[in-house]
């Protein structure tokens, strides 16, 4: 007995499979129910009882043995293509879906560098906003016509507790900043806003701002000038150049839009520009001295700058999109080109 599992060792030490099926034939021939190795075990009823222990083990160290082998081989013979593909390392890997970053994250991602890098932090609002928030505190009186400017979603109309809407610009956390916090302010604020608006190629009900405030002590037009400059210059180039024209808002005063000399065509002209050379990117102006006040700040002792720029606005001047609604219709194959972008 000993001599035979000595020899049936030897030969499974031995055996090398020549493919799949050499390996099978080998398992059949000493694992299988009518195997080699059954055999021994089927002998071993004859085995004298003082040798049975140290046949018994020897029976199943054969039986390892033999097993193991075939776990050493089993991989070496995959058969389907889906198997060889993940043991064959010079196959090329699946193409994977990563997606990517929609352009107007992408853009206020880069409007948040480009003001955290002077000082600015980020903050934020609520969308539905109280009557106080989006128009009261920022100096718009009650039935003024400056209230038509922007199209309201209203969502509560109510003369005790005044209306409450969709806030329809980033200037409400303003208010939410200055009630809340002492200057100096440093402060943007990134958000949707919402308006009445008809949908165009040039409007929509639901778009994006950037806010920006500054309050200090002896805070000046010229450093409003400045710090959109450094923005402008920052976002569309070097060699971008700005003007200010004279505007209204309630909230501000003096006000004024700001133009950037047209990124798309330097400022040659273009149907971008409107063959004027220049395009308008935001509204700005030095805080009105009754906001201050309206907010807890003394006017008296502090002077501040606000600015607000739509994202859209910026993204399609920075990646010549001449269609607004593209940034809602979520096609892939607009998105798509904007993978990598950060
Ligand atoms: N809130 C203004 C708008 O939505 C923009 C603005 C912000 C103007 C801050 C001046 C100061 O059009």
């Amino acid at each position: 007995m000993k001599e035979k599992i000595a020899l049936l060792n030897a030969e499974i030490l031995s055996f090398l499979p020549k493919n799949q099926e050499h390996l099978e034939q080998f398992r059949i021939q000493f694992l299988g129910k009518k195997g080699k190795i059954q055999d021994l075990f089927a002998d071993f009823k004859n085995v004298a009882p003082e040798f049975r222990k140290e046949i018994g083990v020897l029976l199943n160290d054969l039986k390892n043995n033999t097993q193991q082998k075939l776990d050493e081989f089993k991989d070496s013979f995959l058969s389907s293509t889906e198997e060889r593909k993940a043991s064959d390392l010079s196959m090329s890997a699946d193409f994977l879906e990563l997606g990517a970053r929609h352009p107007l994250s992408v853009m206020r991602n880069e409007i948040i560098s480009i003001f955290s890098r002077i000082g600015f932090v980020v903050s934020e609002g609520p969308e539905i906003e109280d009557d106080w928030h989006n128009f009261s505190a920022l100096n718009f009186p009650p039935e003024h016509p400056a209230r038509d400017m922007q199209d309201t979603f209203f969502i509560e109309k109510s003369l005790e507790t005044g209306d409450i809407a969709l806030r329809t610009h980033t200037s409400s956390v303003q208010v939410r900043m200055m009630e809340n916090s002492k200057p100096p302010i440093r402060a943007i604020f990134p958000g949707r806003v919402f308006r009445n608006e008809a949908i165009s190629a040039r409007a929509h009900c639901i778009f994006h701002q950037v806010e920006g405030l500054y309050i200090d002590k002896n805070v000046s037009f010229a450093d409003l000038k400045q710090t959109l400059l450094y923005f402008a210059k920052e976002m569309f180039g070097e060699s971008t150049r700005i003007r200010l024209r004279p505007s209204y808002f309630p909230f501000t005063e003096p006000s004024a839009e700001m133009d950037i000399s047209c990124s798309i065509c330097g400022g040659k002209g273009c149907n971008i520009c409107k063959h004027t050379g220049w395009v308008e990117i935001l509204g700005c102006g030095m805080v009105d001295p009754n906001v201050l006040d309206n907010c807890g700040i003394d006017s008296n002792l502090y002077t501040g700058f606000a600015f607000g720029m739509g994202i859209e606005r910026i993204t399609m001047l920075r990646y010549g999109i001449k269609d607004l609604r593209l940034f809602f219709e979520n096609d892939v194959r607009f998105l798509k080109q904007f993978e990598g972008a950060i």
